[in-house]
C-alpha cells in the first residue's frame, strides 16, 4: 500500500461509523439518481434478462455500500472492496440489516497496488458484468492506472459506472475563482480530507480520456442537477456530481 493509500485508509477508518449520517442527504440523492438512471447505466439487470442469468458487480472503494445496496435488487452477486476495515464492516452490517447478506459481501483489499494477492485474480473478482466506483476516483493516486487495473476485471462488454465530482465544481463561497490545484487550494476545498484527495474532480473530456485509455467505449457522462451538500468544519459545501458509464471493448 502506498503512503497516499494508507492516508486514505486511516482517514476513512476513523470516519466509517459516522460517514452515513454525515453524508445522508448526498447519499440519498445519489441513490435516487442511480435508480432513475439505471437503464442508462446498463441494460443488463435481473429484470431485463432471463431469470437464471448471473449478473455480478464489484463496487471498488465501496465504503458503506450505498450504490451496492441501491442496485442489489437488480444484481445476483455483489462484492464490495475497500482499503478500510471499518468501512468494510459498515458495508457488511448494511447488507445484513437489509437482508442482502446472501448476495452482497465486502472484503478489505487494495486492488491498485502492484502486488495484489493472487486470490483476487480469480472468480468472483474477475469476469465481472459491472464495476462501480462512487465518490472515490478523486481519492486514487493514479485514476488512469486505477481504471485500467479495475477495468481488466470486467468481461468484454461489461459496464463501468462512475460517480464523482465535476472538476472545479464548488458553488459560491467555498470555490469558484481558482484553477490552481496546489496544496492550499486543496486544503480550502476539502478541509481535513485534503491529504486524501488527488484530483479535484473530472470533466466530461477527462472522463472520456480516462475511459478510452483504459480500453472502454460507449462513454456517456451526465451532470447531476441536484448538488451534493454537506457540512465540514462548520461550513456548508456544495458540489456538483456527475455520473459516467462506459463499456469494456
Ligand atoms: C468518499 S468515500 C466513498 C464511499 C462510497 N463509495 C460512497 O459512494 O459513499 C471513499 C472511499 O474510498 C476508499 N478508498 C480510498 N482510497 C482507496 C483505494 N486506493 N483503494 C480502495 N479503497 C479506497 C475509502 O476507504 C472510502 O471508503
Amino acid at each position: 500500500m502506498t503512503e497516499f493509500t494508507e492516508a486514505n485508509r486511516k482517514y476513512f477508518d476513523q470516519l466509517a461509523t459516522t460517514y452515513q449520517d454525515k453524508f445522508a442527504d448526498s447519499m440519498k440523492m445519489l441513490s435516487e439518481q442511480t435508480l432513475s438512471n439505471r437503464l442508462w447505466i446498463s441494460d443488463l439487470w435481473t429484470d431485463t434478462v432471463a431469470q437464471d442469468q448471473e449478473i455480478r458487480m464489484l463496487e471498488y472503494a465501496c465504503g458503506p455500500g450505498n450504490i451496492s445496496m441501491t442496485l442489489a435488487p437488480f444484481l445476483t452477486q455483489i462484492i464490495g472492496i475497500d482499503v478500510s476495515d471499518n468501512m468494510v464492516a459498515e458495508f457488511n452490517r448494511n447488507a445484513n440489516l437489509l437482508g442482502l447478506a446472501d448476495k452482497a459481501i465486502s472484503r478489505t483489499a487494495d486492488l491498485l497496488t502492484d502486488d495484489v494477492p493472487v486470490d483476487f485474480a480469480v472468480a468472483p473478482y474477475m469476469d465481472l458484468d459491472m464495476l462501480t466506483v462512487s465518490m472515490a476516483l478523486h481519492h486514487f493516486e493514479q485514476p488512469d492506472r486505477a481504471l485500467k487495473q479495475l477495468g481488466a476485471r470486467l468481461k468484454k462488454g461489461g459496464v463501468c459506472f462512475i460517480i464523482d465530482l465535476v472538476a472545479d465544481s464548488g458553488h459560491g463561497h467555498d470555490h469558484g475563482h481558482s484553477h490552481n490545484h496546489d496544496h492550499g487550494e486543496r486544503q480550502r476545498e476539502f478541509g481535513n480530507a485534503a491529504h486524501t484527495v488527488k484530483s479535484h474532480g473530472f470533466s466530461q473530456e477527462s472522463m472520456r480520456e480516462l475511459f478510452q485509455g483504459a480500453g472502454f467505449g460507449g462513454v456517456e457522462y451526465k451532470v447531476l442537477a441536484q448538488p451534493l451538500v454537506f457540512v465540514k468544519d462548520e461550513k456548508t459545501f456544495s458540489k456538483t456530481a456527475f455520473m459516467a458509464r462506459a463499456q469494456r471493448l
